[in-house]
């Protein structure tokens, strides 16, 4: 069987993870382009490859390719060429979802089957977007999409059908990590300079403090269970609306300030506020690199807890979508 054809849309912290996992291991597939914001590479020959790689891991961006062509774009590539299947690792756009939704429907478009890292889309549309990929029997892999590095996806899907009450969860890394530098004493905006210049957090910090992230996870959680609250009715109360003395006199009590993510399942509802959990909570354990969900179901808990992203482990569950591509399709060789 030949290999399938790929192309790699956004080349920054995942997608060069990416295309070392792609690369580096068999997986039958031979990435024929690769695009970022100004342009695209057309991979040839062997040696574009070679060079891909040597950027991926000097962490360099694509422009400074040697067969980097300006104003290349994937549509390009798709009039002249067959792919079955892009891996989209674009910035997420909260607040209209676009260009990422003309870039989806331009690939459904085109019959390529997509495996994304971004959230927005699905956030934003999902019903919609999923239906369409369905509809043309095309597959949609978004693993990667929410606590990229514990099975979340998976945990929803397998409790369809079962009395799930709600969804409680410590989503954003960020915002947790911000915190227990409070507790420590820093003010918000030191704490916020901090987890920027460490890259914890992106240069608009309000993505994470006013909840524009843990809002589009929770949102495509509610999705999975069969009721999507599309992200802009996902209520987001700031971060700073409890005050850092009061992070601090529950730290103190032994409790912990936590940013949680709840869809309330019976009442259709979802939203992200600050809250004060007591010590024992599970969510209140939840350290910064992890993120945690419970699920409150029937008369039950259920648990899911781990370490998620940076970008090299987001990579690792692309490559899991595109394993249950090829099992679905069979495509597997
Ligand atoms: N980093 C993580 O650990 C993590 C975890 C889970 C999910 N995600 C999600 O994964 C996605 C990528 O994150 P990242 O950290 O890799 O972002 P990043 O480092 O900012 O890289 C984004 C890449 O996308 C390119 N790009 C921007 N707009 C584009 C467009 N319209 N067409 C083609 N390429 C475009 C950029 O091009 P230039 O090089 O020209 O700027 C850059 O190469 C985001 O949606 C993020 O939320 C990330």
């Amino acid at each position: 069987m030949s290999n399938l054809k790929g192309i790699l849309i956004g080349f920054g912290n995942v997608g060069r993870a990416l295309i070392k996992e792609l690369v580096s291991t068999e997986h039958s597939l031979d990435i024929i382009g690769v695009f970022s914001s100004k342009g695209g590479v057309f991979v040839r020959e062997d040696e574009d490859l070679k060079t891909l790689l040597k950027l991926a891991t000097l962490d360099i961006k694509l422009k400074n390719h040697v067969s980097f062509k300006e104003n290349f774009t994937y549509q390009e590539l798709l009039e002249k060429q067959e792919i079955d299947v892009a891996f989209v690792s674009i910035p997420p756009s909260y607040r209209t979802g676009e260009p990422n939704l003309k870039i989806y429907r331009s690939l459904s478009k085109n019959n390529v089957n997509v495996i994304t890292a971004d959230k927005t889309g699905l956030a934003i549309n999902y019903n919609d977007l999923l239906e369409e990929y369905k509809r043309k029997d095309l597959f949609f892999g978004y693993r990667a999409t929410v606590a990229a590095g514990i099975p979340a996806i998976d945990l929803m899907r397998g409790l369809r059908g079962r009395q799930v009450e709600k969804i409680v969860a410590v989503l954003n890394a960020t915002t947790n990590y911000i915190l227990t530098l409070v507790e420590k004493g820093m003010s918000f905006e030191e704490a916020i300079k901090k987890s920027i210049k460490e890259k914890y957090a992106e240069p608009d910090p309000t993505v994470d403090t006013h909840g524009w992230d843990p809002a589009a996870k929770i949102s495509i959680l509610s999705g999975e269970l069969g009721t999507h609250i599309p992200l802009e009715k996902v209520e987001r109360i700031p971060l700073d609306s409890v005050s850092e003395e009061s992070i601090r006199s529950s730290f103190k009590e032994g409790k912990r300030v936590k940013y949680v993510a709840t869809f309330d399942v019976v009442g259709k509802k979802a939203f992200v506020r600050p809250h004060v959990l007591d010590a024992e909570d599970v969510l209140a354990k939840t350290v910064s690199t992890h993120n945690t969900i419970k699920v409150l179901l029937e008369d039950s808990e259920i648990i899911l807890s781990g370490p998620v992203g940076p970008a090299w482990r987001t990579a690792k569950v692309m490559v899991t979508d595109f394993i249950e591509y090829k099992a679905k399709t069979n495509k597997d060789t």
